[in-house]
């Protein structure tokens, strides 16, 4: 018998907190926009065009990953944690990179978090059709502030399951806290994290700026997104993109470059930009397999693993508590 999967919201979102949150970073001394308003819709299928590009490798390096040791992963976990847990896939989306790991992990329920939580209906009734026999829960959040489940969302331990390195998009004291609520999350489970790690400079900007320019386009995308929340009016066609990896910080940055001086107006407000001036709007972390245990460490869990691919571009941790 086909299941019905449920569905709550944990917090409403705020469209006022997020207009003052816009313009705020905007009028500072080095103007910047978050990373999160480049997934509107347009934004979403730019990034998963990204995931598709030649140069992009994060993506299919993980997922080949999977392929070759999920069943090793999962007994692992299984032997830590038993074999009654839920997996929490943190910033679900599609579901499709949980979904795929079913068959090596055998959760017994399936808990997806999303900001989205209308998105996230869709992929899960979609997903029930393929699992019928899954119990499934879709819980609308934005965890990237505060990753704090009510003890009601749980039946036993979880695995944490957060791909797809969406962590390097925390700057390390941030991570570090987010890390340590998905070990306090998983309730003496485990979390299985995808970190992209540091490699050749040439490497790293070449899958931030792409020949075709779709990671230009994802950039760009974001000042359409900002004249339709923030009523800003912005002209894209004023700003290009530039993506460059500094090596102290270990990051690329992602920023948009006024081609010419320009003022951006809002109601109540504008700011003059220079030509050359920019508007920074993503950090991407990239770690070593030792930095990133000790971030784990740190975090407070006891025992990590890592898998790689043969040229260590990049990592998936399975991290264990006490
Ligand atoms: C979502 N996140 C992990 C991507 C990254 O690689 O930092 C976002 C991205 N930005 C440009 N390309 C991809």
């Amino acid at each position: 018998m086909m299941r019905t999967p449920r569905f709550i919201q944990l917090q409403p979102i705020d469209d006022t907190l997020r207009l003052d949150d816009v313009l705020a970073g905007l009028m500072q001394p080095v103007a910047s926009v978050s990373p999160k308003y480049f997934y509107d819709v347009l934004g979403s299928r730019l990034f998963e065009a990204i995931t598709a590009l030649d140069e992009y490798y994060p993506t299919r390096t993980e997922a080949a990953i999977f392929g070759a040791h999920a069943s090793d992963m999962a007994h692992r976990f299984r032997a830590h944690a038993g074999t009654a847990f839920d997996l929490i896939d943190l910033g679900a989306g599609s579901c499709a990179k949980a979904a795929a790991l079913f068959d090596a992990f055998a959760p017994r329920r399936y808990v997806a978090i999303d900001i989205s939580a209308d998105f996230l209906r869709q992929s899960i009734e979609c997903l029930q059709r393929a699992h019928p026999a899954m119990d499934m829960l879709g819980v609308g959040c934005d965890f990237s502030a505060c990753l704090d489940l009510p003890d009601t969302l749980y039946e036993g331990p979880a695995l944490v399951f957060y791909p797809g390195s969406s962590i390097g998009n925390f700057a390390p004291p941030d991570a570090r806290r987010l890390l340590a609520e998905a070990c306090t999350a998983a309730r003496g489970g485990g979390l299985l994290i995808g970190v992209d790690l540091v490699k050749d400079t040439a490497v790293l900007e070449a899958a931030y700026d792409d020949a075709l320019g779709v990671t230009a386009a994802f950039n760009l995308n974001v000042l359409r997104h900002l004249n339709r929340v923030a009523g800003t009016d912005f002209d894209v066609s004023g700003w290009r993109h530039v993506a460059r990896f500094d090596g102290a910080a270990s990051r690329i940055e992602m920023h948009l470059e006024a081609r010419r001086a320009v003022t951006v107006r809002w109601s109540g407000g504008e700011r003059r930009f220079a030509e050359g001036e920019r508007i920074h709007t993503e950090n991407s972390y990239k770690w070593t397999p030792a930095t990133f245990e000790t971030l784990l460490h740190e975090a407070g869990f006891c025992e990590v693993s890592c898998w790689m691919d043969a040229q260590a571009r990049f990592g998936v941790f399975l991290a264990l508590p006490a």
